[in-house]
Order: structure tokens, then C-alpha cells, then sequence
């Protein structure tokens, strides 16, 4: 029997109940496999793939197109998992007909379960729209990255007692909408529980701190692959950068050297076929020899 899928309501339910979410990003078949078999309850095919797989700066070029094709991956693969799909720059601030139909074409051609949208009160329009037509949304509040040019230097948001006001009328805001979760990015661990308290819907934290009701990383920070891995608020539970470069060199090497392939990696003919194909060219070369 196939594992029933958490749903929104599920994550609202272990909020209640006391019970952490476990949410990781996921952009294809092998980490959603990986993820699954772990237990993840969210997998987020996050915009933030435009700079971990697609070599972008920040998240601010990715398109629905190229985000599609990786919700697709992804929700071909999970089974149990949300998969959470992360509507990317420009596809939901301009025009509200506009994000509805961007939000719906990733359950609809995507397959995934649930979207995620950046921003507070000024989200709160699009979110209701989307919400309205049946499409489960994540907010984003703290430090967004599609609004990295108006951040600049300045990740951790909150800091002061005005900032911290808004989050929090944000968050509130963001749930009156209809959000069923929502990711609280560096933010002061202090302002990240007092918000999480004050809300019904779980809330899930990256850089803010233990108070959350769960927390969200990128998958690759996760096991040491890639540059993320060093921020402050990231733990990595491997070094897989490090493996992956060590096998590539040493395949490398063997390749050089002529120790791979070596006899175990190469296919053979059945004797007979063989013989004969030898025969054929031993005289194949006599008769150019004439
Ligand atoms: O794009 C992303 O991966 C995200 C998470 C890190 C929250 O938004």
C-alpha cells in the first residue's frame, strides 16, 4: 500500500500536537528518493535552484518554465513528501489573474501538491485569490530572497522593535489570508518564537531559531555540497562536495592511466561468435594484405 500523503492539514495538525516539521528542498527524483526514504514531511522545489543547480547569481532570473520542470521531477518521485512548489520572481507580483493561473499550473502540469509565494501583508491579495480556488499556499516572510536588491547587506530582518512588529503583523496577516504554513527567514530567534506563538498555522524556520515549528534547509547545504554549507545558521551532516570531488579526480585518473575500464567493467561475445568473428578478420586483413 502506497504512504498517504501529508497534507496541509497534517502540518497544522503536529503543530498542535507538538510535533516538528521536517522540510528540506528537493530539485529531482534522487534527493526527493533520498528525502522520502528519511522521512521529510516537505519537500520545496525552492527558486532558490536557480542558484545551487542553474548557475544564476540570485533567485530573481528563474522562470515558471524552469521551475516547472523541476516541480515535475520532483513530484513524479515523491510519494508521501508535500511537494511545495516556490512561484518564482514576476510570476505573482504584477497582476492577480496572472499569479492565479502561474500558482495553478504548478498542481496542474506540476503535480505538486501546494505553492509558496514571498512577502507579507502585500501578498495577501494573491494568496487569498489562490487560496479561494483551491490551491494550498506557504507564505515567505524575514529575509526573501526575490528582494535581495532591496535587502542588500542587511540578511537578518526584525532586528528592531518596529521591524519585529511588522513580521509579526505580517505573519498574522499572512494567515488571515489563508497561508497553512509559513517560512521565517533569518530572523531573530526571539521575534521567530513570538510570532510562532502567536499563530494557529505552523510556522517553519531557516535561520531563525528553535522556536519555530519547524525548520527548512537547502538540500545541498544539508550534506556539504556547495558554498551554503558554511552559513551561520546552516549545519552540515556531511561532505559530499568533498567525496564527489575525490571520486571525480581519482575516475579521472584511471581514465589517464588506463585503469578504467578495466576487464569486470567491459562485455564479451559468447565463444563461438568469437571464433568466427576472428576467422572474418583474420581474412578481412589477408585480403587487404594482397
Ligand atoms: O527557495 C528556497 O529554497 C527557499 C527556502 C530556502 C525557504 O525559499
Amino acid at each position: 500500500m502506497l504512504p498517504s500523503r501529508v497534507t496541509p492539514g497534517d502540518l497544522r495538525a503536529m503543530k498542535a500536537e507538538g510535533k516538528r516539521i521536517v522540510a528540506l528542498t528537493a530539485y529531482d527524483r534522487p534527493t526527493a528518493e533520498i528525502c522520502e526514504a528519511a522521512g521529510v514531511d516537505v519537500l520545496l522545489v525552492g527558486d532558490s535552484l536557480g542558484n545551487v543547480l542553474l548557475g544564476y547569481e540570485t533567485t530573481l532570473p528563474v522562470t515558471m518554465e524552469e521551475m516547472l520542470h523541476h516541480v515535475k521531477a520532483v513530484a513524479r518521485s515523491a510519494r508521501r513528501s508535500l511537494v511545495v512548489a516556490d512561484l518564482p520572481f514576476l510570476s505573482y507580483q504584477a497582476d492577480l489573474a496572472e499569479a492565479l493561473r502561474n500558482a495553478g499550473r504548478f498542481l496542474k502540469e506540476g503535480g505538486a501538491q501546494a505553492v509558496k509565494l514571498e512577502g507579507g501583508d502585500r501578498s495577501a491579495e494573491a494568496i487569498e485569490r489562490m487560496v479561494t480556488a483551491g490551491i494550498p499556499v506557504m507564505g515567505h516572510i524575514g529575509y526573501t530572497p526575490q528582494s535581495s536588491h532591496v535587502f542588500g547587506k542587511n540578511v537578518v530582518q526584525g532586528r528592531d522593535v518596529d521591524a519585529a512588529l511588522t513580521l509579526l503583523n505580517d505573519a498574522l496577516a499572512l494567515e488571515e489570508a489563508g497561508c497553512f504554513a509559513i517560512v521565517l527567514e533569518c530572523v531573530p530567534r526571539e521575534v521567530a518564537q513570538a510570532v510562532s506563538e502567536r499563530l494557529v498555522i505552523p510556522t517553519i524556520g531557516i535561520g531563525a531559531g528553535a522556536g519555530c515549528d519547524g525548520q527548512i534547509l537547502v538540500f545541498h547545504d544539508v550534506v556539504g555540497w556547495g558554498a551554503g554549507a558554511t552559513l551561520k545558521f546552516v549545519k552540515p551532516y556531511a561532505q559530499i562536495g568533498e567525496t564527489l570531488r575525490q571520486a571525480v579526480s581519482d575516475y579521472a585518473r584511471d581514465v589517464r592511466e588506463g585503469a578504467f575500464p578495466a576487464a569486470e567493467h567491459a562485455f564479451t561475445m559468447p565463444a563461438e561468435a568469437r571464433a568466427l568473428f576472428e576467422q572474418e578478420l583474420a581474412e578481412l586483413d589477408a585480403g587487404c594484405g594482397e
